[in-house]
């Protein structure tokens, strides 16, 4: 089967409400990430910025706005009603329409987060490099979920069933990337609760 790009694939989705049940889906695995932006943020106890990259509807951007200790938090993405739904919800925040890894940001961020998106670009590794150099704060975190990598058996059959191409990674392979995007104090865990599936992985850069 031929591949479709994943911007294409996801604008039909939103077009047909399928971003709503990603939401629901996705949601247990992602209130574990902002947990863990949460705790980051009480151990500094500063106001802090945030990106959402692959930010679909906008459901965590606006989950990111209404932690109190919040300045700024915007949300990108590469289909187009995706970013028209996210506007169409809260027309006050910045929600871009650009594509990784093209696009720059032109301001740094506290918190780089991301749900189920790093998979879908060719070449993910060149990706975290680029969050490290160009748009993190020193001290800043990357949290990065994904559901699709070697380990979880029944998503590796997502590219052909979805049609659009996945970098399917190992967990270890994953950690080298990170390792090699310059990221210090790396972790990660299985989230989603019981039967949860989403290898998350957090890293800091130097501060
Ligand atoms: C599986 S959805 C996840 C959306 C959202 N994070 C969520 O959890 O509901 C992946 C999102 O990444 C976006 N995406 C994929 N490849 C992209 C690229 N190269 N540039 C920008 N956005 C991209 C898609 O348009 C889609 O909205």
């Amino acid at each position: 089967m031929s591949k479709r790009p994943a911007t294409d694939v996801f604008h039909d989705w939103a077009l047909v409400g399928k971003d709503k049940g990603m939401e629901r889906g996705h949601a247990a695995s992602v209130s574990e990430m902002l947990s863990f932006i949460s705790k980051q943020v009480e151990v500094s106890g500063k106001a802090f910025s945030a990106v959402d990259v692959g930010c679909g509807n906008g459901w965590v951007v606006r989950k990111l706005q209404s932690h109190d200790k919040c300045e700024y938090a915007m949300g990108i993405d590469g289909a187009e009603a995706m970013i028209a739904k996210a506007k169409t919800i809260d027309e006050k925040t910045d929600y871009i329409h650009a594509l990784l890894p093209d696009y720059q940001p032109s301001r740094k961020f506290d918190f780089v987060h991301s749900m189920e998106f790093l998979y879908y670009l060719n070449d993910p590794e060149n990706m975290l490099k680029l969050f490290h150099d160009n748009w993190l704060e020193d001290g800043g975190w990357a949290v990065i979920g994904i559901d699709h990598y070697t380990e979880n058996e029944d998503s590796l059959s997502w590219p052909e069933y979805v049609g659009v191409h996945m970098a399917t990674r190992t967990t270890k392979e994953w950690e080298k990337a990170w390792q090699d995007a310059g990221f210090v104090n790396i972790n990660h865990w299985i989230a989603g609760g019981e039967g949860g599936v989403t290898l998350v992985f957090t890293g800091q850069k130097q501060a």
